[in-house]
């Protein structure tokens, strides 16, 4: 994706939002449309029908986190949809669902809809025709295979014949079995959602969506948790600010459709699987609801960044926009963390990202720019993965240009870019695809091989060994 450019997109821009995290929100499209007092009044206001949709069990401990076990898709399927050409550069970290949530806030995670006909009024579901190639829940010895090399892709190419959401979603690597339980406008139960280039949004699961695309040919990145829901990080000592601020992130207000849909398909997809249904309405008719388990999105750009101000390059855990934690403590399932424009201030010290092996796996992708550890072939939309302990860092280019600069560097500015990193306590298994894919980057080991080695013994600098065209 290029830089973040806000247009407007056919009356999309005036949406209104809600703003918050967490909270409990309510909304409705008519005035009154919202019963006050009960949730399921024997007559609703306007003779719609109430419909409840839980994110937690009914009797989990409000204490406690969340399970789910399905993960539904859904899209229109009119032939217009099906002009737009669509790319998603897809990642399945944790089994199915594309499950988020909130666990600290102690209170079960529920959003009373008050729609004109309930989402149960459609066909029976059958297994989707064709089915999906590409896409995978279960990851095991027959679907994928774990390796420890340091894995790097370019960016997929966007499809010549016109693609949906649904086919073009890619599954490059994850971890689990889903019985384990930007251009974008995004319509949902709850209202419609702008997303721009450099937005992020979660859908939790459950929710009914459909995706269109203002600009044409999009490409972009989706992780999908069904261990727990998103929450903010802890803040620790950095105290009540910084980061990700509650209010920057936006759920959509209520908005429905009434108009007869003869045809209309729902894709559900349920245990890894994909499933239609047919219907004649549009599955957007609800005109108020109220609750705390809503589609939400969030503007990276206003992440609030903290950073070393004397010395040594901190931990990248300081840019965790949200966590999905898993039972042990400090331990996530997913960390979403980004590499947004900041200053670099400190002194004495190798500025960008060390050298190391990590506990945890790292997937990683960058929306725009140029990410600071890798001077070329880390390229906008593409990827790289490294998995529970696979050494990485700084390439050549960018470790010899650091070490130029000297102990004179002044501080500098990282702008025009925005990198992230999907980081999980699971080690992901790769798809055949993703590893066989022309978009691979087969010589990726080969932006480390020269590094140098710089040794000295006092003070006298060793000699560079070559072996073959390897050297250490
Ligand atoms: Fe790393």
């Amino acid at each position: 994706m290029e830089m973040p450019a806000r247009g407007d997109s056919s009356g999309w821009a005036e949406l209104e939002y809600q703003s918050g995290f967490g909270n409990h929100f309510s909304s409705e499209a008519l005035p009154g449309a919202l019963p006050m007092g009960q949730n399921n009044p024997l007559l609703c206001p306007y003779g719609l029908y109430a419909e409840q949709i839980s994110g937690t069990a009914f009797t989990a401990p409000r204490k406690q986190n969340q399970r789910s076990v399905q993960v539904l898709i859904s899209q229109s399927s009119s032939v217009d949809q099906h002009n737009f050409v669509f790319y998603f550069f897809f990642w399945n970290i944790l089994v199915d669902p594309t499950e988020f949530t909130i666990t600290e806030c102690s209170m079960d995670f529920v959003t009373w809809l008050y729609r004109i006909k309930p989402s149960v009024t459609h066909e029976p579901f059958h297994p989707r025709i064709p089915g999906h190639k590409h896409l995978v829940s279960e990851f095991n010895q027959l679907t994928s295979s774990v390796t420890p090399t340091q894995l790097r892709w370019k960016p997929a190419d966007v499809p010549d014949a016109p693609t949906d959401f649904i086919d073009g979603l890619y599954t490059i690597c994850g971890a689990g079995s889903s019985f384990l339980r930007h251009g974008l406008l995004i319509t949902t139960e709850c209202g419609k959602l702008q997303v721009s280039p450099g937005e992020m949004v979660v859908l939790p699961q459950g929710f009914r969506f459909a995706i269109n695309l203002p600009d044409g040919p999009s490409r972009g990145y989706v992780a999908e948790v069904f261990g727990t829901h998103f929450q903010l990080p802890e803040l620790g000592p950095i105290g009540a600010n910084g980061l990700a601020s509650p209010r920057d992130f936006l759920a959509p207000t209520a908005w429905f459709e009434e108009s007869f849909h003869p045809g209309y398909t729902i894709v559900q997809k349920f245990g890894g699987e994909l499933f239609t249904a047919k219907q004649d309405f549009s599955p957007f008719n609800v005109v108020a609801w109220h609750g705390n388990y809503v589609p939400y999105k969030y503007d990276l750009i206003k992440f609030c960044p903290y950073n070393t101000v004397l010395v040594d390059h901190g931990d990248p855990s300081i840019n965790t926009v949200l966590t999905a934690p898993s039972d042990k403590v400090g331990v996530a399932l997913l960390d979403f963390v980004i590499f947004p424009p900041r200053w670099l201030v400190a002194e004495h010290t190798f500025q960008p990202p060390y050298y190391h092996r990590n506990c945890m796996s790292e997937f990683m992708g960058l929306i725009y720019g140029t990410y600071e550890a890798k001077a070329d072939g880390f390229l906008p939309g593409g990827a790289s993965l490294h998995s529970c302990m696979t050494p990485h860092g700084p390439d050549t280019k960018t470790y010899e240009a650091t070490i130029a600069r000297g102990e004179d560097a002044e501080p500098f500015r990282i702008s025009g870019t925005m990198a992230f990193m999907f980081e999980s306590s699971l080690i992901p298994r790769v798809c055949p695809w993703a590893l066989e894919s022309p978009n691979v980057n087969a010589d990726y080991y080969r932006c480390w091989i020269g590094l140098r080695s710089h040794f000295s013994c006092n003070g006298r600098q060793a000699d560079v060994f070559d072996h073959g065209n390897m050297r250490f």
